[in-house]
């Protein structure tokens, strides 16, 4: 299972953590921020973390807490363009990196990343 194969949630911990500084920080990222400002960014990460969990195969941390994930329907409200999503990959890429997992599972990670970004553009360019 993916989430074992990471190192479970200390992994995930550590990843969003890194995801979330590196959008706060990077102007390379800041249009993805800027799909942020007024939420509270530490809520946000517990999220995503509680997501990623049940995504890899672990505990389904998100959806006993929110219910089901629905994220195409969750990102509606926010306005995400092809840029945005470009970011929020870009700010994923350097936490990967920052990560010690094997290449092979960085690339098989950020594949589905890619592939769940681009599912939640919604608005053309
Ligand atoms: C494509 C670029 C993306 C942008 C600009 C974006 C932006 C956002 C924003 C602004 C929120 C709201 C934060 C909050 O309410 O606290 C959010 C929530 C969330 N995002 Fe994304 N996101 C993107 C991609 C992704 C991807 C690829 C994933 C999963 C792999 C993801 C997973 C989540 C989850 C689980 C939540 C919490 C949903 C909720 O409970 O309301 N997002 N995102």
């Amino acid at each position: 299972m993916l989430f074992d194969e990471v190192g479970g949630m200390p992994f995930i911990e550590k990843l969003v953590d890194d995801f979330y500084e590196i959008m706060s920080n990077d102007p390379e990222a800041k249009d993805c921020l800027a799909t942020h400002l007024g939420r509270d960014m530490k809520e946000s990460a517990v999220k995503l973390k509680f997501f990623l969990s049940g995504w890899l195969g672990g505990p389904q941390l998100y959806l006993e807490k929110f219910g089901h994930p629905r994220l195409r329907m969750r990102h509606n409200p926010f306005s995400i363009g092809p840029s945005e999503a470009e970011q929020w990959l870009y700010c994923m890429r350097q936490a990967l990196l920052k990560s010690t997992i094997s290449d092979s599972l960085r690339v098989q990670l950020f594949d589905s990343f890619i592939q769940v970004a681009k599912m939640l553009v919604n608005r053309p360019s």
